[in-house]
């Protein structure tokens, strides 16, 4: 019983939260996206009932509808997306909608108003802000480059659009060339060799690229091209992006590669925050902007060593998950174990009761047959209590016969004797027997397995049916 119970216990399942799946379609592949990918993932183990579910379509438009109908497909709950341009990846994201699947768009906009979310920084501002920033370092007066963001993504737009605007007004200073890149270094790179061959004599003060992966591969085409006027120390660069990695914009700009970046933040704990509030029904915000910030040489110090504490921390509880996972398989282990133990314990009480059960049913077979030999012997054939050896009782396998043939016997003898007595009592027999009316009956009972009365009962029917059949 406590094993039944217990076996209850171990299966029974704790009544377990909702899963929810989410799919994360990302326009690139790059360490903005890496950042942002593990915030997500970090979050997802806080918050313990989100599987996630990534695909990268390295800036193919492409793939990236492939990917977001496949993980549709796949079940997924709800979809966040960053859409590689604007027209494009519509038609699938409005597909997931169609279907009731919550979309959240990050950081990249479309052109369909089917969406639950969109979460991003202010790209505009952060082309104004870079705008301002430069036409502040060459003091109102320069020639400055812009390297563009691939054609068609939203950002590339707005960026674009924020920096023209903010050097409107400063009228000394002249925007040289807009260069179409595509997001990546080498984009850059060529672009900006292509420029240079094109424009051996022009001088540029500053080169503002959208991305700080840009803003260095300019830098590395200037390096790279002796015969130009720049080289990358007669010219600034600065990029957006601005992150603590090894080859992100904060380091760069700390260590004067670049001149400036700007943070863009990936915040992926809130992306997925907003993902559970909707998945839950919880109230969340239909449009939420990410605030930003200008890194320059003067705070680039404070902000790494601030992302260098977040990402230990980060680190640190990735460890930790890795730690609680292992802990968990053991536990899983153990369990499984424990229920193979209950189970075998469990089978071999069954056995054990089976067996038992078996062997009282054969001693009371023998038992029974002992006694319906002796008692249809005929008296006389009944040895005698001196003459009985261990060989030539009734049943000689068993010693404990031979104490219960001379008992049965003498009962035999004393029933038989009064057998006409119509009025013969077990105390009567009892008394014949020099025993109390307890005692016969315990005997008998523990010899036989049948009551005195029974045993009568039975003498009575034999000599009845031997009389008839006389
Ligand atoms: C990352 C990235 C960033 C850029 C952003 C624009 O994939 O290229 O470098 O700021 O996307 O969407």
């Amino acid at each position: 019983m406590t094993a039944i119970a217990a076996l209850l216990l171990l299966t029974a399942c704790t009544p377990r939260e909702r899963q929810y799946k989410i799919g994360v379609s990302q326009c690139s592949e790059d360490i903005w996206r890496e950042k942002q990918n593990a915030e997500l993932r970090m979050s997802a183990y806080i918050q313990g009932n989100v599987e996630l579910r990534f695909a990268a379509a390295y800036d193919s438009d492409q793939r990236q509808i492939e990917q977001i109908d496949s993980l549709v497909a796949s079940g997924i709950d709800l979809l966040i997306v960053a859409p590689n341009q604007i027209a494009t990846i519509s038609p699938a994201i409005d597909r997931a909608y169609d279907k009731g699947i919550p979309v959240i768009v990050f950081e990249r906009k479309t052109n369909s108003q089917k969406y639950t979310a969109f979460i991003s920084a202010d790209n505009y501002e952060m082309g104004h802000v870079m705008g301002e920033y430069i036409a502040s370092q060459l003091h109102g007066k320069g020639r400055v480059l812009e390297i563009k963001g691939l054609e068609g993504s939203s950002p590339a737009i707005e960026r674009h659009n924020g920096f023209i605007d903010a050097l409107k007004d400063a009228h000394s200073i002249e925007v040289v060339a807009s260069l179409q890149g595509d997001w990546t270094e080498e984009s850059a790179y060529q672009a900006m060799e292509q420029w240079l061959s094109a424009n051996p004599n022009t001088m540029v003060d500053y080169i503002f690229g959208q991305n700080d992966r840009m803003a260095m591969g300019a830098r590395k085409a200037i390096a790279n091209s002796p015969s130009s006027l720049l080289t990358p120390l007669s010219t600034l660069f600065c990029g957006i992006d601005g992150l603590p990695d090894e080859n992100g914009g904060i380091r760069l700009v700390r260590d004067s590669v670049l001149n400036a970046s700007y943070i863009y933040p990936t915040h992926g704990d809130k992306l997925l925050q907003v993902a559970v509030d909707i998945l839950e029904g919880k109230p969340y915000n239909k449009e939420t902007k990410l605030m930003s910030a200008l890194v320059t040489s003067s705070n680039a110090n404070v902000l790494l060593m601030q992302a260098e504490e977040t990402m230990h921390q980060t680190a640190y509880l990735d460890q930790l998950h890795e730690k609680a996972d292992g802990y968990l398989q053991q536990l899983d282990t153990q369990r499984t174990i424990t229920l193979l133990a209950v189970i075998l314990i469990v089978l071999l009480l069954i056995v054990i009761v089976l067996f038992y059960l078996y062997y009282l049913g054969r001693i009371k077979q023998q038992r029974e047959h002992v006694v319906s030999t002796l008692w249809n012997m005929k008296t006389e054939d009944i040895p005698a209590p001196e003459e009985v050896k261990a060989d030539d009782t009734p049943d000689n396998e068993n010693p404990e016969s031979v104490t219960t043939s001379l008992f049965i016997s003498r009962f035999k003898e004393a029933v038989e004797k009064r057998l006409t007595d119509s009025e013969l009592s077990v105390e009567d027999l009892a008394a014949d027997m020099n025993l109390s009316r307890v005692q016969l009956y315990r005997k008998v009972k523990a010899t036989t397995g049948s009551t005195p009365i029974e045993l009568l009962r039975t003498a009575r029917l034999n000599r009845g049916y031997a009389i008839s059949s006389c």
